[in-house]
């Protein structure tokens, strides 16, 4: 008779309510990748040879056997003028297929493949097209990244040494997305970073190789994204004062790169996994934070990759759709002050590849 009265189905219901409500918050939140011992320490193996000194010494005078630069004892010395030949390392960090390799590869054009190289770290969890010319062979090894996870800072920092590693002429390191476009040529590009003309010693050209980073600390989510981890997790290497925010699409000089992959302290805290998803971006934190308490001085605090966003949905900038691409809007996102212009910009949905590649020699590339 009980189990055809309303009363037992209505009672199942109700205990099942409290139930529900302790395991929600788990079942809703999208579960991250924790990083695993093995892969941190094939991290530390590849940053620890990168970072190391001597193997850098080496490979320097192996390929740069000029009186010149061997004088000078530290690094910072021996980008730019002295040495004609310094390249750009262009860092493609990325979980999907490179939608606009056929303009970077008009961008890289035929002249300048000895003024760059290419690195690209792709998620092995998804199945990529390994694109011929400038992109072929280019592929780093690799490992899962997951959006709100440190995972994205161990690609930036995997690819900044590899690219140390690889080629000791690598004196700018530009982290640039699928979804990033080229708003002028290479050669604009170049000399935008390394100027030949330049006075060849003294300060001045100290102060002008500096990273392009955005170093944000008034943004009004900060106290939300510093306790992410939960509350006082980041004391006593990042007090609140020190925190700071900025683009992970940066550009940094041998120096700084150099920096990121020795660094060990604040990593220890930002590898940890967030316990409130939504206010956790740490690769929008960990290279800002540390290069403004490093050397804030040596940094533009800007970036030189253009973002639009207004109206952004879930975290997400602005993503230009066909209809919008044009000269002027190419134009119009260049712009930055009387000194300056962007360099990179993004997002750009994938389908824009063909009316970017009709205005690429007409306007995009043309100085
Ligand atoms: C580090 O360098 C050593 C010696 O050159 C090499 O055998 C090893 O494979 C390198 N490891 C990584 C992860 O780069
Ligand atoms: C932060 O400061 C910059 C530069 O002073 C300013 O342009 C920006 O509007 C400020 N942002 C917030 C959220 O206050
Ligand atoms: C930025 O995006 C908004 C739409 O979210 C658009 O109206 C505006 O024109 C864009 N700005 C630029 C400079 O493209
Ligand atoms: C250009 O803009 C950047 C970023 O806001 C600023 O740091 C720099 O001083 C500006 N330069 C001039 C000449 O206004």
């Amino acid at each position: 008779m009980l189990s055809s009265s309303p009363f037992l189905p209505t009672f199942l219901l109700l205990l099942s309510l409290p139930i529900l409500f302790l395991f929600a918050p788990r079942i809703l939140s999208p579960r991250q990748v924790p990083i695993s011992l093995p892969d941190e320490l094939d991290d530390l193996a590849l940053f620890q040879n990168a970072s190391s000194e001597s193997s850098y010494h080496k490979t320097w005078s192996q390929s740069h056997l000029s009186s010149s630069s061997s004088a000078y004892p530290s690094s910072k010395f021996r980008l730019g003028a002295t040495n004609p030949k310094s390249k750009i390392a262009f860092l493609f960090l990325t979980n999907s297929n490179l939608h606009f390799a056929p303009l970077w590869e008009r961008f890289f054009g035929e002249k300048s493949h000895h003024l760059y190289n290419i690195y690209v770290h792709a998620d092995p969890t998804v199945k990529i097209d390994n694109p011929k010319g400038v992109f072929q062979d280019r592929f780093i090894p690799s490992k899962v990244t997951q959006r709100s996870s440190p995972t994205l800072i161990s690609a930036a920092r995997r690819l900044l040494a590899t690219a140390l590693l690889d080629d000791s002429a690598n004196a700018y390191f530009a982290v640039i997305s699928q979804h990033c476009i080229p708003l002028h040529s290479f050669k604009y590009v170049y000399h935008t970073l390394l100027d030949p003309k330049l006075p060849k010693l003294g300060q001045f050209r100290e102060f002008k190789y500096r990273s392009f980073i955005e170093i944000l600390s008034n943004e009004s989510t900060l106290w939300d994204r510093y306790n992410a981890r939960g509350e006082n997790v980041m004391l006593p290497e990042v007090p609140f004062d020190e925190f700071r925010v900025g683009s992970q699409f940066f550009i940094l000089t041998r120096r700084h790169a150099l920096l990121v992959v020795k660094e060990r302290r604040l990593w220890r805290k930002f590898k940890l996994p967030c316990l409130r998803v939504e206010s956790c971006y740490p690769e929008e934190h960990y290279f800002p934070t540390l290069l403004s308490m490093e050397d804030p001085n040596g940094c533009t605090h800007y970036t030189l990759t253009r973002v639009n966003w207004t109206e952004s949905v879930n975290g997400h900038p602005h993503t230009y759709r066909p209809p919008e691409v044009s000269p002027a809007l190419i134009y119009k996102l260049r712009q930055l002050n009387s000194t300056s212009e962007y360099l990179f910009a993004r997002k750009f949905s994938p389908d824009c590849l063909d009316p970017l590649l009709e205005i690429a020699d007409s306007v995009i590339l043309k100085d």
